[in-house]
């Protein structure tokens, strides 16, 4: 297969805590994303706090890998971009500088590359390795807040960064994951990062929003303001913590308050009529009784005001909720459930609206479902960062020494 071939194929795997969703997709000759396979396998091997069970992410990465990839013949794929989330994973701004000459001179990609470097350095702990170092502004001299310093004079460059980290150990049984299924990591990705590059405009992230992934077992806040990440950070709470609390609130099987919550669920029980009843099994004796459908959806209510009020006082401890001018975009599959657009913009008021995949082609069940933001976000980011590095590399040789040695201070 040719280089081009190679650069333009790509399989993205979003390990989730209830599922893992496999993504197969062609870069074509205009540079849009086409998607060839999906494949999604259910996995409970993940929890916020990292691996539960290895095994069972083997299995579930094989198994959507394999769904996906049979969709895609002639798709020939090696390597992978993850998609990881959870408690092993830091978020910090931190700030590096490089002296560039007594009497000024004029900042090179390399002095840039050196500033982040040492922010990287000066903040990353030695049981962990850096997912991002994502350049927030620079400040040359006295002149702050630059965007790019590229080709500008000055003595002192500072850069401040916001730096992503994830504990090496879980990273490292992570990868280990992918590879008996088959593939080689190309790179890891914090999921709420991949989902950010699928459901936000540039306007938006201008203007200032947050982007909140619900998802299984997690909560991923993202905050955008100006073009550049002012935070990002994983709340131990979602979707499956409302699935439990109807299990045990009601005695029944986990797969029937899944599906109570799904078909019959609402964030809002005022909006629900007092009077309607619903079928609910019990564990004991699979005897069914009749409850009210309001109170269903209070325990529901309960639970979403609990996440919300957590990503609220996230907001408010960074002191991000005044800058939010572009609201809140909600995204990840409990984002689907009726009445919790409406329950966060009461709460958090801000406009807030469901954010959905972007920017690829084919699957209509994809652009349709904030399930898969993070995966389709993979694939925008994946794509972006062999471009990135693929212009890096035709800058000479010299970088290429240097971008090797980077990688090294990531993997070690
Ligand atoms: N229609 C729906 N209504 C309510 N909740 C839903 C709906 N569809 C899916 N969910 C919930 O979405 C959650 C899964 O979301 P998602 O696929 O984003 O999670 P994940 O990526 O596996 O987990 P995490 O992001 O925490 O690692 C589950 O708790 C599921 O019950
Ligand atoms: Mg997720």
């Amino acid at each position: 297969m040719s280089r081009k071939n190679d650069r333009d194929q790509l399989l993205a795997i979003d390990i989730g805590a209830t599922k893992v969703c496999a993504v197969a997709a062609r870069r074509n000759d205009r540079r849009a994303i086409e998607v060839q396979g999906l494949g999604v396998h259910p996995c409970d091997g993940l929890s916020a706090q990292g691996i539960v069970n290895l095994e069972t992410i083997v299995s579930s990465i094989s198994n959507a890998c394999a769904k996906a990839l049979n969709q895609a013949p002639g798709m020939d794929v090696q390597r992978a971009v993850v998609g990881v989330s959870g408690a092993f994973i830091q978020s910090q701004n931190c700030s590096g500088s490089v002296v560039l000459s007594k009497h000024g001179r004029t900042v090179t990609a390399d002095d840039i590359e050196n500033c982040i470097q040492s922010a990287i350095q000066k903040s990353t702990s030695k049981d962990y390795e850096v997912l991002h170092a994502i350049p927030r502004w620079y400040r040359l001299d006295e002149t702050q807040h630059i965007r790019d310093p590229l080709g500008m004079e000055g003595s002192v460059l500072q850069a401040d960064v916001h730096l992503i980290t994830g504990r090496h150990s879980i990273l490292k049984n992570l990868r280990r994951c992918v590879q008996r299924a088959g593939f080689q990591v190309e790179r890891f990705v914090f999921q709420p990062i991949a989902s950010s590059y699928s459901t936000l405009s540039d306007e938006e992230k201008m203007t200032g929003v947050a982007l909140v992934d619900i998802g299984g077992e997690t909560t991923s806040v993202v905050v955008y303001y100006e073009g550049g990440i002012e935070h990002s950070e994983t709340l131990q709470v979602g979707g499956e913590d409302i699935t439990r609390d109807i299990n045990h609130y009601f005695q029944t099987p986990y797969e029937n308050a899944e599906n109570l919550k799904k078909y019959s669920g609402s964030a809002t029980a005022e909006s629900i009529d007092p009077e309607e009843r619903l079928e609910v099994v019990r564990f004991k004796n699979r005897r069914t009784i009749i409850v009210k459908k309001r109170r269903l959806c209070e325990i529901i209510e309960a639970r979403v005001e609990y996440l919300i009020e957590e990503v609220i006082r996230t907001l408010r401890a960074r002191d991000l909720l005044g800058v939010l001018f572009g609201g809140i975009v909600l995204t990840g599959g409990s984002s689907m459930l009726e009445g919790l657009r409406e329950k966060a913009q009461s709460l958090i008021k801000k406009e807030t609206h469901i954010g959905y995949p972007n920017g690829v082609v084919g699957y209509e069940e994809i652009i349709t479902s904030p399930s898969y933001s993070t995966a389709i976000g993979l694939l925008h980011l994946g794509f972006e960062k062999r471009d990135e590095d693929e212009a890096y590399y035709g800058a000479g040789m010299r970088r290429v020494v240097k971008r090797v040695m980077k990688w090294m201070h990531e993997a070690f």
